[in-house]
């Protein structure tokens, strides 16, 4: 496995990878769920990339851009397990150089939900993410099921601006008690991790209640927000049930959709979501 850093070795080493490559982008600290898009990609690619880049564009003001957690050694120990081939680990400096004044902004997919919290949120990934297909120009991408609408708008973004990748989704890596695995899981103290299984909780009273052929999404809503108000470490931020594809907010369900909410345990906010068939 070859670690690099400078775009120009990144442009060198890129043209002698072996094809179909993959590329997994994460901001490190990687757990189980990350490992999963690295053990996808490996199976389904030559040569597998992976970049590890705590962007900064993405963070809000008061967000935990500071305090995001970091460890470079555990996480080229784990990639390396996992056979990735090459990891790339820009410093801001070499994504936003001085002068940088130039964004990828994906219109409608991002005014709801995440979006909607975090202005700006998504300005950041989509421009973080257009500057990493542009480095290791992968024929294929990973993402995760677990940032629903981050996965939906990369994959608009492709599409949109004639990225040759395709963009593959896989499925929420959830601890044994159904917490989605998320480098913020560090953040919760011993009461709140206990606390946090409220959200799959509440996403899965939810999902039973729709396999028992409840459609109305206000009653799904409704289900999803009482689960979440009984739980007194926990304060909901949003929950929804969307259209899939759109993400607009649904009256009915009739085809694909996804129940998602963030919810805050003390200082850290954790969002889940699961899908409706
Ligand atoms: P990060 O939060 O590090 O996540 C990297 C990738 O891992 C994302 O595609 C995310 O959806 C996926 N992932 C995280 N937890 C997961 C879980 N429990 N199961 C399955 N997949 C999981 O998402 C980002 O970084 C950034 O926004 C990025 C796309 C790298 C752009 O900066």
């Amino acid at each position: 496995m070859k670690t690099i850093i400078s775009l120009s070795e990144l442009h060198a080493t890129r043209r002698d990878l072996p094809g179909p490559v993959g590329l997994v982008p994460t901001m490190g600290f990687l757990h189980a769920g990350h490992i999963s898009l690295v053990q996808r990609a490996r199976s389904e690619c030559a040569s597998v990339v992976v970049s590890i880049f705590v962007n900064p564009t993405q963070f809000g003001p008061g967000e935990d851009l500071a305090k995001y957690p970091r460890d470079l050694p555990h996480d080229l120990a784990l990639l390396d397990a996992a056979g990735a081939d090459l990891v790339w680990t820009p410093t801001p400096e070499i994504v936003y150089p001085p002068g940088f004044q130039t964004w990828v902004e994906v219109a409608d997919l991002t005014k709801g939900l995440e979006g909607e919290v975090r202005p700006g949120h998504f300005r950041g990934v989509t421009t973080v993410v257009a500057k990493l297909f542009n480095g290791v120009r992968p024929d294929r991408a990973y993402f995760g099921q677990k940032d629903a609408q981050q996965a939906a708008v990369i994959r608009r973004m492709a599409r949109d601006l004639d990225f040759p990748v395709e963009i593959v989704v896989c499925p929420t890596v959830r601890e044994a008690d159904g917490l989605a695995m998320s480098s913020r899981n560090t953040y919760l103290q011993a009461e709140e991790r206990q606390a946090a299984t409220v959200l799959f909780r509440a996403l899965s009273a939810a999902k039973s209640a729709y396999e028992r052929c409840e459609r109305d999404a206000e009653t799904l809503r409704r289900i999803m927000r009482e689960a979440v108000t009984v739980e007194p470490l926990a304060r909901l931020q949003y929950v929804s049930c969307a259209d899939y594809e759109t993400l607009e907010e649904l009256e009915t369900v009739k085809g694909k959709a996804l129940l998602s909410m963030a919810v805050y345990l003390g200082k850290t906010r954790l969002i889940d979501n699961v899908i409706l068939e």
